[in-house]
């Protein structure tokens, strides 16, 4: 499965659902998540994210791993998301900011 890591949070561009060819991205107030049992590992996603913040289950970092599981149970309790919205209007200070984790509003 791929998943979605910490760039994400607070920068929500959301240009990713548009290209997912299964529907597989669940959303939250300030970040976006990959169902693992939907998803089917076709990586287009990973260059429509501005953030770089989608990743191969497989080639996660230290860093990355708990998002194994948090994107596992996020999206089986927010809701799906299909289509491309507007990101938050700081989105662009928050590109590239380490270590969002604790900003993660679930
Ligand atoms: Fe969707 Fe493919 Fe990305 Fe999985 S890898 S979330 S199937 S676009
Ligand atoms: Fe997040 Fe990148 Fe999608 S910032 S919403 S994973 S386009």
């Amino acid at each position: 499965t791929f998943v979605v890591t910490d760039n994400c949070i607070k920068c929500k561009y959301t240009d990713c659902v548009t290209v997912c060819p299964v529907d597989a991205f669940f959303e939250g107030d300030n970040f976006l998540v990959i169902d693992p049992d939907i998803c089917i590992d076709c990586a287009l996603c990973v260059p429509e994210c501005p953030a770089d913040a989608i990743f191969q289950d497989t080639h996660l970092s230290d860093e990355q791993k708990p998002f194994l599981q948090i994107n596992a149970e996020l999206s089986k309790v927010w809701p799906n998301i299909i289509e491309l919205k507007a990101a938050p209007e700081d989105a662009d200070e928050w590109n590239g900011v380490s270590n969002k984790l604790p900003y993660l509003q679930p």
